[in-house]
């Protein structure tokens, strides 16, 4: 009898570190998205993942390299970027972090 629960147990032990859902590990331990500004964190996502498109002077139209015009486009830019439309496809990808970096930063209402 010992032994069943001994490895009852264990058993239970083992499922509960292994079906850790990734994703939540990934947000709870190694994405900080507290206190989250343009100039220490947003900007540099843009400019990596967006701005070689989206610099002024561009034929699509939309500037993301500054402050100002990417708050003018903050809307269509989460559209793009929840519908998986921005970057296109053979682009750098922009990863669940940095979404959720730019998601607190625009509920801060966008700290400069
Ligand atoms: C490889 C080039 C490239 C990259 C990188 C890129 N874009 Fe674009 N983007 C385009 C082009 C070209 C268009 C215009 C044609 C279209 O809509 O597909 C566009 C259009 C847009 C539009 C307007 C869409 C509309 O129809 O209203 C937004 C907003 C946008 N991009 C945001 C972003 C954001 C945010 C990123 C980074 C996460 C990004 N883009 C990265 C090339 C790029």
């Amino acid at each position: 009898m010992n032994k069943f629960y001994y490895i009852f147990f264990l058993t239970i032990f083992y499922l509960s570190c292994t079906n850790s859902n990734e994703e939540d590990a990934f947000l709870n331990n190694d994405c900080n998205t507290e206190d989250i500004n343009y100039l220490s964190t947003v900007r540099q996502i843009v400019n990596e993942k967006c701005v070689a498109c989206h610099l002024s002077g561009t034929t699509n139209g939309i500037i993301l390299e500054d402050y100002d015009n990417l708050v003018i486009h903050i809307e269509n830019v989460f559209y793009q970027i929840n519908s998986d439309l921005m970057p296109p496809i053979g682009s750098l990808e922009i990863t669940e972090c940095e979404i959720n970096q730019m998601e607190s930063w625009y509920e801060n209402e966008m700290p400069l």
